[in-house]
C-alpha cells in the first residue's frame, strides 16, 4: 500500500472514530434514555445527505483531573451546515456522549465559529441542546466559552433567525443561549431548562420539587412561556423547526419564501357573516376566523398554551409569509393582560425584525383590571406591545371582528401606530369603552335621582351603542380604512398584502430604542 493510501486509510479510520462520538457505550445509553445522538438528530433535521460537518477533529486541550487521558473526537458538539427545503443553515448539536454534552472551551470555539460564519454568510444558526452545562473539569474556561456563545447570540439578534431546540438537560446559565434565541423548541418528557436544579432549590429555598416540575416542556410552554413549542418528541421538535423555516427569510435583509399557492385568493367564506354571536357577551372561537381567512387553513401557533387570551404565529396569504396577532375571546374574554402583551411584543419584534407583515384580528374588551396585573407591572408590559407595534415598519394590516376599547384598542396595531390598512367588520365597536362602563360614569347620578334608574340607564345605554358602538364613527374620522364584509376578509388582507408589497418606512436613527422591559 502506498504511504497516500495509508494516510486515506488513516483518515477514513478517524473519521469512524469521530463518527461514533463518545462511544458505542454511551450511545445506547442515549438511546435508552429515548433520545437520538447528536448526529442522528442532525440528520432528520437537515435534507438528506445535505450535512457538511466541520471540526471533526477537534479536541479539548484540558490537563485538569487528568483529562488529557480522556478525550474524543469532535469533542461534545457536531458542527457544520446543511439545507432545509434546499436554503442554507448552520448547525451545532451537543453530544451528550462526550462528557454530557458538557461545554468545554474548544467546544465554544467550533459553536462561535459556524455563529460567525453564519454571521457572515446571512443564514440561519439552529442550536440542539442536549448538555450537563458547563465542563466542570475546565472552570472558567468554560464559562468563557458560554459568554462568547452568549455575545454572538445577541450581535446575531434580529440579523440572522437563531432557533433553539432543548432535547434534553440545559441547566445553569446555559439556559441563557436558548433565551436570547428567537424561538425555543422543548422535547415533553426528556428536556429541561432551569437556572438551578431540584437540589440547589432545596439547600436554599426547602422547596421540593422535580426536573420536570422545576423547568420540563410543560413549565416552560404554559407557565414561563421560556418555550415557544413543547414536541411530544424528538423528532417532533425537528419537525417543527424545519416548518418554522418555511415561514422565515434566511436574514434581516430577505423576504421569507414565497409558496405557490392553490386556494383561491377570492375565497368567500360565508360562515364569517354569522360567526360573531348576538350577545356582546358570548364568546366565538378566533381559530375558526383564522383557519377560515389563511391559505388552506394552515397556521403554526407559536406559544400555543401560554397566555391562551392572544393568540400569534405565522400564515400565508396567497403564498406570503405573515405573522398573525390575534385575540382570543373564547379565553379571558381575548382580555389583554401582562403575558399576553409580553406575547404579542415579543412576536410582532421578530416578525418586524425579518420582514414578515403582520395581519392583526382585534376583538379586545380592554386591558385585564386589577391589583394583580397592576403589581406586576401592566403599565410596562402593556407598553411593550404598544412599542412593538409602534415601531414596526413591515406592512401591517388590521381587521377589527367586534371589542375595540380604550388602550387595547391603541395598541392593537390601530391607525395611528401607522396600521397601513385597517379594516373592520360591520360587527365592530370602536369605543373609548363598552356601554356599560360608560354609562355608569356619565350617567350614574342621573339614574340615581331619576323615578325609574333602570330605565334611564337602558335608554343612555342605547343612545351610546348607537353612537359608538359601531364601525362607522372610527371610518368617519378614517381611523378605519373600511368596512368589510366578513366573508370577504381572505380577499381584503390579499389586496392589502399586494399593495404593501413596496412599502418603505424608516425609523428615525438611534443607537437602539428604550423598550420598556
Ligand atoms: C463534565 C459532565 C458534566 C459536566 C455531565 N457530565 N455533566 N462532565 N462537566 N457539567 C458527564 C458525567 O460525569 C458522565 O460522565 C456523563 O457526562 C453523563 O452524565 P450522567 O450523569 O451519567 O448522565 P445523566 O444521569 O443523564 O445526568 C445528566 C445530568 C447530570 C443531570 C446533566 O450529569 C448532571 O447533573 N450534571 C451536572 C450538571 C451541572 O451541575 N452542570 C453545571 C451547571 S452550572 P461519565 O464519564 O460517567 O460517562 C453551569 C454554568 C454555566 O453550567 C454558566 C454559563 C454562563
Amino acid at each position: 500500500m502506498s504511504n497516500q493510501l495509508e494516510k486515506v486509510k488513516e483518515l477514513i479510520a478517524l473519521r469512524e472514530e469521530a463518527r461514533i462520538g463518545g462511544g458505542e457505550k454511551a450511545i445506547q445509553k442515549q438511546h435508552d434514555k429515548g433520545k437520538y445522538t447528536a448526529r442522528e438528530r442532525i440528520a432528520q433535521l437537515l435534507d438528506e445527505g445535505s450535512f457538511e460537518e466541520i471540526d471533526m477533529f477537534v479536541r479539548h486541550r484540558c490537563y485538569n483531573f487528568g483529562q488529557e487521558k480522556k478525550s474524543f473526537l469532535g469533542d461534545g458538539v457536531v458542527t457544520g451546515y446543511g439545507t432545509i427545503e434546499g436554503r442554507l443553515v448552520y448547525v451545532f448539536a451537543q453530544d451528550f456522549t462526550v462528557f454530557g454534552g458538557s461545554l468545554s472551551e474548544t467546544m465554544a470555539l467550533k459553536i462561535c465559529k459556524i455563529m460567525d460564519m453564519a454571521m457572515k454568510m446571512g443564514a440561519p444558526v439552529i442550536g440542539l441542546n442536549d448538555s450537563g452545562g458547563a465542563r466542570i473539569q475546565e472552570g472558567i474556561n468554560a464559562l468563557a466559552g458560554y459568554a462568547e456563545i452568549f455575545q454572538r447570540n445577541i450581535l446575531a439578534s434580529g440579523v440572522i433567525p437563531q432557533i433553539s431546540g432543548i432535547l434534553g438537560p440545559c441547566a445553569g446559565g446555559a439556559v441563557y443561549s436558548p433565551a436570547l434565541t428567537d424561538f425555543t423548541i422543548m422535547t415533553k418528557g426528556i428536556s429541561y431548562m432551569f437556572l438551578t436544579g431540584p437540589k440547589v432549590v432545596k439547600t436554599v429555598t426547602g422547596e421540593d420539587v422535580t426536573q420536570e416540575a422545576l423547568g420540563g416542556a410543560q413549565v416552560h410552554s404554559q407557565k414561563s412561556g421560556v418555550a415557544h413549542f413543547a414536541a411530544e418528541d424528538g423528532e417532533e421538535a425537528l419537525k417543527i423547526i424545519r416548518k418554522l423555516f418555511s415561514y422565515i427569510p434566511q436574514n434581516n435583509l430577505e423576504e421569507p419564501p414565497l409558496v405557490e399557492c392553490n386556494d383561491p385568493i377570492d375565497r368567500l367564506e360565508d360562515s364569517l357573516n354569522e360567526i360573531i354571536p348576538d350577545s356582546a357577551n358570548r364568546p366565538y372561537d378566533m381559530y375558526e376566523v383564522i383557519g377560515a381567512i389563511v391559505d388552506n387553513g394552515e397556521f403554526l401557533e407559536v406559544q400555543r398554551d401560554y397566555a391562551k387570551n392572544i393568540i400569534v404565529g405565522f400564515a400565508r396569504f396567497n403564498g406570503q409569509a405573515v405573522g398573525i396577532v390575534a385575540n382570543q375571546p373564547k379565553y379571558l374574554a381575548g382580555v389583554l393582560d401582562s403575558n399576553a402583551s409580553r406575547k404579542g411584543a415579543r412576536f410582532v419584534r421578530f416578525c418586524d425584525a425579518f420582514n414578515i407583515p403582520l395581519v392583526t384580528l382585534v376583538d379586545v374588551p380592554g386591558f385585564l383590571p386589577g391589583t394583580g396585573q397592576e403589581y406586576n407591572g401592566v403599565i410596562l408590559h402593556g407598553a411593550k406591545l404598544l412599542y412593538a407595534f409602534g415601531e414596526a415598519t413591515v406592512p401591517k394590516v388590521t381587521v377589527t371582528l367586534r371589542k375595540s376599547y380604550g388602550g387595547s384598542h391603541i395598541v392593537m396595531s390601530c391607525k395611528q401606530l401607522r396600521g397601513d390598512m385597517n379594516y373592520a367588520w360591520p360587527t365592530a365597536e370602536i369605543a373609548v369603552m363598552g356601554a356599560d362602563g360608560a354609562v355608569e360614569v356619565l350617567y350614574a347620578r342621573e339614574a340615581k335621582e331619576s323615578a325609574d334608574p333602570a330605565k334611564v340607564l337602558a335608554e343612555k345605554k342605547e343612545e351610546y351603542n348607537k353612537l359608538f358602538c359601531n364601525p362607522y364613527n372610527a371610518a368617519r374620522y378614517g381611523y378605519i380604512d373600511d368596512v368589510i364584509e366578513p366573508r370577504n376578509t381572505r380577499f381584503r388582507i390579499i389586496r392589502a398584502l399586494q399593495q404593501l408589497a413596496t412599502k418603505k418606512v424608516v425609523n428615525p436613527a438611534k443607537k437602539h430604542g428604550n423598550i420598556p422591559l
